[in-house]
């Protein structure tokens, strides 16, 4: 070995220790972190270069003479030889333009820091940590919390007593008014995914319709009229949903509470909007449990 070939392999050997110390030192995470790993395999690549040069060319460097045939070019009396393309550059070169390519498409865009992907990532932990915490939270606890989403979300149209504003919205003081009833006797609806399906038009009308509707507006209180007989068999005999396969007509459920905030409802009042993605599961609960309070 002659001393060049020593002074590189000692610049190889500093090269992969000073990495190894900043790696360790600085706590780098070189495994879960592709830019590092990266950056970690460009500094090794470039140890394990200058090593190979210094054994296989400086030697060479001395004993090579030219041979082969040289090109017609010539710049001042330097010629050039016909030599094929290297193939470790050649390969080299390939490689290069194949990672710029994933990298400018793939690489970057998708999986390089992203401060909204942080923000999403922390409320989505966030949301677990909370749901965890109140998954067993009483009714209280959960009324509490509904009055407070409600006062924020829900209040501007709603109201914040939830009478409705005078008909802006729907009033959560009464399960429905009569004139909310009549249009879905006389329209149908099909709109909140009970297991029964959609709700046909054209049940009652006329005076037996009124009547009905007249007994859900109170409340649902007492002995249904005999006209309810028709509603009875999807919206059991006291108007309370037949266990879920139709909406309960006396008070708010879970589940229509739950449809509407992800779905929206239209209807004769006007659209309540969808809040699709905007609260927790826990957090629906709340609200239907508040809401629950407000109504009758
Ligand atoms: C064939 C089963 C069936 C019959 C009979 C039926 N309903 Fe319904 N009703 C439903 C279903 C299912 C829905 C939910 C529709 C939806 O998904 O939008 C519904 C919805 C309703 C709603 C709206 C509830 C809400 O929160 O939006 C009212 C009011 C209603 N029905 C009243 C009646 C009355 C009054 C009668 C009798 C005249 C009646 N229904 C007969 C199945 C029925
Ligand atoms: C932009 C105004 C608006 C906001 C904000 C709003 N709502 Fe509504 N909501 C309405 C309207 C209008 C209706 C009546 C739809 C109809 O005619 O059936 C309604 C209907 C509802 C119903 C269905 C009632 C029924 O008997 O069918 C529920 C439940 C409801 N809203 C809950 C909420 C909750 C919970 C919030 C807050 C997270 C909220 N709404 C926010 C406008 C709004």
């Amino acid at each position: 070995m002659n001393s060049i070939q020593i002074k590189a392999l000692g610049f190889a050997a500093i090269l992969i220790i000073a990495t190894i110390v900043v790696v360790t030192k600085m706590n780098i995470d070189v495994i879960h972190d592709s830019v590092n790993a990266i950056t970690i395999g460009g500094a090794i690549a470039i140890a394990t270069l200058t090593a190979a040069v210094a054994f296989k060319y400086i030697g060479q460097m001395k004993t090579d003479t030219a041979s082969g045939e040289l090109s017609e070019d010539n710049w001042d009396g330097i010629g050039e030889y016909k030599n094929e393309l290297p193939s470790g550059w050649a390969y080299t070169f390939l490689a290069v333009f194949l990672w710029s390519m994933w990298y400018g498409l793939i690489g970057y865009p998708v999986w390089s820091y992203s401060q909204i992907g942080e923000y999403n990532e922390e409320v989505k932990a966030y949301q677990k940590k909370f749901e965890e915490v109140h998954k067993n939270a009483d009714k209280e606890t959960l009324q509490q919390m509904g009055e407070s989403i409600f006062l924020v979300q829900c209040a501007p149209c709603h109201g914040n007593t939830g009478d409705g504003l005078s008909g802006k919205a729907q009033d959560f003081t009464k399960r429905m008014t009569k004139a909310q009833v009549l249009a879905v006797i006389k329209n149908g609806q099909n709109q909140l995914g009970y297991p029964m399906g959609a709700m046909p038009p054209g049940m009652a009308s006329g005076e037996a319709a009124e009547k009905v509707a007249e007994w859900i507006a109170n409340g649902a209180k007492g002995t249904p009229p005999a006209e309810f007989a028709v509603c009875a068999s999807c919206h059991g005999a006291d108007g309370k949903g037949n266990n879920g396969m139709a909406p309960n007509l006396t008070t708010y459920d879970l589940p229509l509470v739950q449809h509407v905030l992800e779905h929206g409802k239209k209807g004769i009042i006007g659209t309540m909007p969808a809040f699709k993605g905007r609260f927790t599961p826990v957090q629906e609960k709340a609200l239907a449990t508040y809401i629950q309070s407000l109504a009758n």
